[in-house]
């Protein structure tokens, strides 16, 4: 099994390579389809060499040219606490005057139910089967593959889990942590590596895991986390780059990038005023 990951547009998707065939798990914006094809063209790909399109959830930066692509062959699974919210965005892409928009044609869609979801990823040897995880949305679906491989979406990240404590954010991702995954992939957010591969390697991780930050896997409590955002916004205004502030915080680089943005774009903000905007960003 092998994994794509395909930047052409503002939201990280992916094409998985199984032993008889192929998945594309999510699409980019209405209007991306020539990048898309481009992108495609350079792995050496055709489009009418995938299979399977999965979208996460149907917001319209995950699946505007879903059905473009389907035109050209790939058929695109619906999963059925999907199927109310196919349409979603149209709305959207109508208001915009997006002409690329075509909307999702069902009648060439496969509609399927989650727990034959491992049968049909089997036919073309991709071992693993589509979850029901909500929280970001009401239709979110990841894709949870038996090596340890995780796609969730829009699921809020990891690092940010401390803020939603007890919310259905959190539940989904106690479903998914309780299968062990290895590596993370996300729909905004920078890849998280849990846990080294079998054959001893650790991805991007480093350091020690009880000196890191809001990071993939590690819980840290809201104390801690609101002591971390102080920290990494004294770095900034002393103008510490940051791989320094990361190395003396241990914290994620994606959410010091994050801290960092938003310190930048909102002068006088508190930590707490950070710590709020974080939480509002993952709903
Ligand atoms: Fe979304």
């Amino acid at each position: 099994m092998r994994v794509y990951e395909l930047k052409y547009s503002n939201t990280n998707t992916y094409l998985i390579e199984g032993n008889r065939g192929r998945l594309l798990f999510d699409t980019g914006w209405a209007g991306t389809f020539p990048s898309f094809c481009k992108c495609m063209g350079d792995l050496g790909i055709p489009v009418q060499g995938i299979n399977y399109i999965l979208i996460s959830h149907f917001h319209p930066d995950h699946m505007g040219i879903a059905q473009e692509i389907a035109d050209q062959g790939p058929v695109i699974l619906l999963p059925e606490v999907q199927w109310e919210y196919v349409h979603a965005a149209d709305p959207v892409f109508a208001k915009e005057g997006n002409t690329a928009f075509r909307q999702v044609d069902e009648g060439q869609a496969r509609m399927i139910r989650l727990e034959e979801s491992r049968s049909v990823l089997e036919e073309i040897g991709i071992s693993g089967e589509i979850l029901y995880t909500p929280g970001h949305s009401d239709d979110s679906v990841s894709l949870c593959l038996d090596d340890g491989t995780l796609f969730v979406g829009d699921l809020n990240p990891l690092y940010e889990l401390e803020l939603f404590r007890g919310t259905q954010v959190e539940r989904s991702w106690e479903m998914l942590l309780s299968r062990d995954p290895r590596v993370v992939y996300y729909g905004h957010a920078k890849t998280a590596i849990l846990r080294e591969e079998e054959d001893g390697r650790t991805g991007e991780s480093s350091g020690d895991a009880s000196e890191r930050g809001p990071l993939a896997g590690a819980s840290i409590s809201s104390g801690d986390l609101y002591d971390l955002v102080s920290r990494i916004m004294k770095y900034i205004d002393k103008g510490m780059p940051l791989e320094r502030i990361r190395k003396k915080t241990g914290a994620e680089a994606s959410f010091i990038e994050d801290v960092t943005r938003m310190y930048l774009t909102h002068p006088g903000v508190s930590v707490q005023g950070i710590l709020d905007r974080i939480e509002r960003k993952g709903k």
